[in-house]
């Protein structure tokens, strides 16, 4: 296995897991991810910027052998999350002399994650900045890209920010850089929504302080390398701002067909208004593309069928989800069937209240729906496209 070169002395020495398809157990991966690790060598010292995944420290040492590295000074670990921390334990064992440089924070979340030996452990300050000779690392603390032990690190002679978690794509490939690849940037704004989405405001403040930096190359820890980093940082420019889409983001269940006519029904009804809709049949979407709708859409419309008493499982995990994602929407509303009763608004209403959305009436019917529910869903309709055009969403 062989390391990288990306700059004069700086390598690549990541692994790829072509297989992974799936994260923390929940999100879907259908084009695998990478872990990357970086090395930095200096002339009197060097760095290793984070590790990889532990199911495949072999890869890195691999790769680090190809370099013939026999002594480490440092390990920069830019976030704790096990994915990136995972081979520190076996990083340290094979070279004793390393230190790990992260923040106070990172310290104790590596203590408590790995029982990394504290001693080890030598904690940064915001700003601080590290000589290896002739290559200076920066420390720049990016609390919440993706936990808030994260920074990211800057290498001022070779323009490289490594940016951890934040800017990555979990895309698995051969291809070192992005090169503007579109298959990348979709792969990194299902990134963005399934793992920064939460903390936009904060993601934002992050980007105001890589702002000041020259950047050449973004190496974050999953995906490839931007080698174009201004389109990177603007689509997170526009995917962190408040601007919204004219459109109405749909999941929903169907199980006899009911809320499926209207599901049917209300999407004719608001494409007629002039309103974009995306449908996410639960039974058999990839709950990231649901959450990659909800970047930039201002109004989630659920459908759901009543289960025995209350709401249906598919859709309640599905509007949990998407509620601990923090989109930014503005107005919601419920629609769906049900047989003889049962709590399925109240359900869902209780879910998305911390989202402080206005609730549009929701539309719940007894069985088929009759002309009386399909004009209540017209109107349903008629106020989102009305609550749109009042906020300028066109
Ligand atoms: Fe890729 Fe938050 O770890």
């Amino acid at each position: 296995m062989i390391a990288r070169r990306i700059g004069e002395n700086v390598f690549w020495v990541g692994a790829v897991d072509w297989d992974r398809r799936l994260f923390d157990a929940l999100i879907p991966l259908p084009d695998g991810t990478s872990y990357n690790s970086y090395l930095v060598v200096g002339r009197e010292k060097n760095a290793l910027i984070d590790t990889v995944d532990p199911s495949m420290c072999s890869v890195l040492f691999a790769r680090l052998d190809d370099l013939g590295v026999t002594h480490l000074d440092y390990v920069v670990a830019n976030h704790a999350e096990q994915d990136h921390s995972g081979c520190l334990p076996q990083i340290l064992a094979r070279f004793p002399e390393a230190k790990i440089l992260g923040t106070p924070r990172c310290k104790k979340m590596l203590v408590d994650l790995l029982q990394v030996d504290e001693d080890r452990f030598r904690p940064v300050e915001d700003g601080e900045r590290l000589d290896l000779g002739g290559k200076t690392l920066e420390f720049i603390f990016a609390p919440w890209v993706h936990w808030p032990e994260t920074m990211v690190t800057y290498l001022h002679e070779d323009k490289i920010l490594f940016s951890c978690d934040f800017f990555g794509s979990h895309f698995a490939t051969t291809d070192l850089y992005s090169n503007e690849n579109p298959r990348v940037y979709e792969a990194a704004k299902r990134y963005y929504a399934e793992i920064m989405m939460p903390f936009r405001s904060l993601i934002r403040k992050n980007l105001d302080k890589i702002e000041e930096y020259s950047i050449d190359l973004i190496a974050p820890t999953h995906g490839p390398i931007h080698n174009k980093p201004r389109s990177i940082l603007e689509m997170h420019r526009d995917w962190v701002s408040d601007a919204v889409k004219n459109t109405v983001v749909l999941p929903y269940v169907s199980m006899h067909g009911s809320t499926q006519a209207m599901v049917d029904y209300l999407t004719e009804a608001l494409v007629k208004k002039g309103v974009s809709v995306e449908r996410f049949n639960l039974a058999t979407s990839d709950l990231g593309k649901l959450a990659m709708a909800l970047v930039d859409t201002p109004t989630l419309v659920v459908g759901a069928p009543t289960v025995l008493a209350g709401a249906h499982p598919q859709v309640v995990s599905a509007v949990f989800l998407a509620s601990a994602l923090r989109p930014k929407l503005r107005f919601a509303s419920i629609i769906g069937s049900y047989g003889w009763g049962g709590k399925t608004v109240e359900q869902i209403a209780g879910v998305i209240s911390s989202l402080k959305v206005e609730i549009l009436e929701p539309v719940v019917v007894q069985g088929y729906p009759r002309d009386e529910n399909f004009e209540s869903l017209q109107r349903l309709a008629s106020e989102i496209a009305a609550r749109h055009a009042d906020n300028g969403i066109v």
